[in-house]
Formats: structure tokens, sequence, C-alpha cells
């Protein structure tokens, strides 16, 4: 039996956050990142909350790939403050951290016998990328281990989505960047996921057209209201398909890079992009057989609604591999690691470990072809720091 959840109920368009004026709530827990408090975005919250006559606290220690340490420090407050509303503000760690927070507090309100109902979740997302808003996926970090988990559950999913984009016009070019290509890697990996359906081929069919319409756009101006609104779309609309369909390899290796380096997890997604396409389809044994379960087929798939040449699947595939690298181009994204924190033996001392991390992360469970260990490794050389 297959099934698509379409749970969370999503707010958009003019005064979408007007919503929250509307609540009929007594407290909230607002969950966000220092930069939300320091750049007074998160007032345009509290003066909603004001209106509906809402207490609320702002826990305002979330960090990128957020660790376990925050999600226990945020549990302790929410049990304290026992709110009936959870606000996550901010990019997929803020939403990622609350889901975190108000999935562990049940687990220590039942322990505590108290009988306090499920809060309220209501995620609004401040960069279009990771489609947090909608996904039952959580990413958290175990620092100690260099480990990013995750955890997939339908009741870490917001019950409500709010999409404002005056909230994403802030986000600086480098991180539209990476942001904008970790929903395409959403896109394609659900497309061609084992898991993918007529349901999530519809929404990551439409994600994929947006962002390869609206992602270098949003990137050469910020203040683009219409591609910066289709951006924050595509986001929410690829979120919807993996959270059905799931992801694949290039998510279970992004996570497995980022939990040990930090590279921030759409750079590294986008790093390894245009050579996971090419392993899935296995370009170079393609031999004009036209298995319609392929990955080669689903990308060719991919390059026909985009109007690319796909006369034939080595044809289909390349023009996509081509396509993403080009919109890389545009977008100023390297061709490797190129953070000088992190050197080429760093990472080449890490590579059996991280690939064998990322070969067991849930993500890649999904994935169109099995990878070996020593397949991961050979895709990560790809992107190697120079010398
Ligand atoms: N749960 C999911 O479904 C899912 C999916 C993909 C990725 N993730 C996870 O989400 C995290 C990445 O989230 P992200 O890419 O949104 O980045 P992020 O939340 O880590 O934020 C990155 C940086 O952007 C800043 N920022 C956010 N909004 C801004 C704005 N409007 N203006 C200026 N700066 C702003 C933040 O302060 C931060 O410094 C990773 O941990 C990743 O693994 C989760
Ligand atoms: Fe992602």
């Amino acid at each position: 039996m297959d099934a698509f959840n379409i749970k969370p109920k999503v707010y958009f368009g003019t005064n979408a956050l007007g919503h929250l004026s509307q609540l009929k709530h007594r407290k909230a827990l607002i969950v966000a990142d220092p930069f939300m408090v320091k750049s007074l975005t998160v007032n345009i919250i509290t003066e909603q909350l004001d209106k509906a006559g809402i207490e609320y606290k702002i826990f305002s220690e979330v960090v990128p790939d957020p660790p376990v340490e925050v999600i226990i420090k945020g549990v302790q407050i929410e049990v304290e403050f026992n709110p009936d509303v959870i606000v996550a503000l901010g990019g997929g760690s803020s939403i990622d951290s609350a889901k975190g927070i108000r999935y562990f507090s049940r687990c220590v309100n039942n322990e505590l016998k108290k009988n306090t109902e499920q809060p309220l979740f209501i995620a609004i997302p401040t960069t279009s990328g990771t489609g947090s808003e909608v996904t039952n996926f959580c990413i958290i970090t175990d620092k100690s281990k260099g480990i990013k988990y995750s955890l997939i559950d339908d009741n870490l999913t917001p019950d409500e989505a709010i999409l404002d984009t005056k909230l994403v016009k802030s986000v600086p070019k480098a991180i539209t960047a990476d942001t904008g290509i970790d929903v395409l890697t959403h896109a394609i990996e659900a497309y061609v996921s084992t898991n993918a359906s007529d349901y999530s081929d519809a929404l990551a069919e439409k994600a994929i057209k947006l962002v390869f319409k609206y992602l270098p756009k949003a990137y050469e101006n910020g203040n683009d209201e219409e591609a910066r609104l289709k951006m924050h779309n595509a986001s929410c609309i690829a979120g919807m398909a993996f959270t059905n369909a799931s992801l694949g390899l290039n998510h279970g290796m992004a996570h497995a890079l980022g939990g040990k380096f930090h590279i921030p997890h759409g750079r590294a997604n986008a790093l390894l992009l245009p050579y996971v396409i090419e392993y899935n389809a296995d370009l170079k044994n393609l031999n004009g057989n036209v298995d319609t379960s392929s990955a080669a087929y689903r990308y060719t798939e991919i390059s026909k609604f985009l109007g690319l040449p796909a006369s034939n699947q080595f044809e289909g595939v390349r023009s996509l591999i081509a396509a993403v690298k080009i919109l890389m181009n545009k977008l100023d994204i390297p061709k490797c690691i190129s953070d000088p924190k992190i050197s080429r033996s760093d990472v080449e001392a890490e590579l059996k470990e991280i690939s064998e991390i990322a070969i067991k992360d849930r993500c890649t469970k999904t994935n169109p072809r099995v990878p070996t260990v020593s397949d991961v490794e050979n895709l990560y050389r790809n992107i190697l720091p120079k010398e």
C-alpha cells in the first residue's frame, strides 16, 4: 500500500503572517537563530502575537546544523514554559531545532505524566531551501561523533507553514545560491527516488522548472519580488515531494560531509549533484536499452520537460548534467570544496569513514542505484579541495 501525505496547511501570499494574529492560543515559544533577533526579523512575528494577546518567549540559540545540545536546552525551556504553540522562525536549522524540541518535549512531558496537549506547530521559513516547513525530516548533528542524523517521523511535521517572501529578501547571495541548489537536489532526488509516485513527480517537476527559471534571477537581484516568491514556493513544493518520496545518495553524502566538515548543507549538495547524477545514470554503461524504471530514463524525462536536448538517454542525462553545471556557474558555486580551513589531506583521511556513514544515512535507502563504499569514496574524490 502506498500513501501520500499532504498534512501542513500552507498560508502564503499578501499578509500571510496575519494568520498569527488570528490564533486563539495562550503562550508561544519562538525558536530562532540569533540573526533573527539581531536583525529584528523576530519583531515581525511578535507584533502579530501581541495583536492576538499571546504571551511569548524567544529561544534564539539555534546554530547551523543544530547539535543535540541545542535541542536539549530547548526541551528544558519548553517543559518549563509549557507553550500551546511553537513557532519556528528561520532556515532549516531553526525549523529542525523546533521539530526536535517539540518531539522530545512530548517524551519528557509523558515521562513526567504531565497531561499537556501537543502544542500547535507553525513553521515560518526565512530561507528558500530545505522545505523543512512541510517535511517529516529533522536533521540533528552529534558533534562528538561528527555525524548528522536524519530523523524521519510523521510526528515531526509542522501543523502549519507560513510563506512570506519579505522574510527572504535579506538572504545573502551565497546562501541564496546554496539553499536554491538544495531545493533542486530535493526535487531531482525525489523524482528519481525508488519511492517516487505520480503525486510526488508532479510536485518535483514543478519545483525543478521553477528553480531553473528563477534561481539565477533571485541570485542576481535579491530584491526581485517575483524570483524570491517563486523560489520560496519551489522550496516548499520540493519539500512536499520529498517528504513523500524521500531523497537519495546526494543527501546521504552531503549529510556525512557536513557532519564532519561543517560545509553548508546546500553547498555540499551542490558540489556533489553533477557526479551523483552521472553515477546513478551509470552513464558509461548506457547501451541504448530503454528501461523505463532506470534513473537514466527519469533524468532524461527531466531534460525533456526542461526543453533540453534528449533524443536518447545518453544525450538526456548529459544535457541535465550540463544544465546543472551551467546553473552552478551562474551562481558562482565552486567545483570542489573551497573552504580554506579544510585541506585535501583532512578530507582524504576521513574518506572511508564518511563514505560508510553516507551509505547508512536514511536518505540513501531510496537512491535508484545501490552504492558500495568504494563507489561513494570515488564520488567524494571528485570534489576534494585542491592541493
Ligand atoms: N528537515 C528537512 O527537511 C531538511 C531538508 C534539508 C536540509 N535540512 C537541514 O537544514 C539545515 C540547513 O538549513 P538552511 O540551508 O535553511 O540554512 P540555516 O538555517 O542553517 O541558515 C544558514 C544561515 O543563513 C542565515 N539566514 C537564515 N535566514 C536568513 C535571512 N532571511 N536573511 C539573512 N540570513 C539568513 C542564518 O542565520 C544562518 O547563518 C541543515 O542542518 C540541513 O541538514 C533539513
Ligand atoms: Fe537538503
